[in-house]
């Protein structure tokens, strides 16, 4: 079955809305099969928003990422980055349909409440930057 990295950003967090997104996955079927809450630091920012780095809002990116905690997450299922970023839709919530994830919960196109890999070779490597083997079920 396919894996996909799934972070629940620091605004949903703070608005309290790991339950209703996590609620979200579940019941479109996909398996969590690893889960914590964790604070990105500035190291993490880069190793995982490696091919922003050199984008101009990767500062913004970056010092709102690390602000406060987020929850990682593994998901599995069939087809499940496809899936996660259906159900996310699109990156600003102005243009994301109606009752995906980021049109419920987003603030903006930087606030954007979750990410997820966008490809297998994303998954593979986003998958253990934030967890061992071991921890993943
Ligand atoms: P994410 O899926 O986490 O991957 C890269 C992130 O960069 C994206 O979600 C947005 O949160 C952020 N991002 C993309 N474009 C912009 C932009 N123009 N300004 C600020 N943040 C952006």
């Amino acid at each position: 079955m396919e894996q996909t990295l799934v972070l629940i950003k620091p605004d949903a967090v703070g608005a309290h809305h790991i339950g209703d997104i996590t609620k979200a996955y579940e019941d479109a079927g996909l398996e969590i099969r690893a889960m914590k809450m964790m604070q990105m630091t500035d190291r993490i920012a880069r190793i995982h928003y490696a091919e922003h780095l050199a984008k101009p809002f990767y500062g913004e990116l970056s010092a709102f990422m690390t602000s406060a905690p987020l929850v990682a997450m593994v998901l599995a299922g069939e087809n499940a980055i496809a899936r996660v970023r259906e159900l996310h839709g699109a990156t600003n919530p102005a243009n994301a349909a109606e009752g995906t994830i980021r049109k419920r919960f987003a603030k903006n196109g930087s606030e954007n409440a979750v990410h997820a890999s966008d490809s297998p070779e994303s998954a593979a490597r986003e998958v253990h930057i934030f967890f061992s083997e071991t921890e993943i079920f």
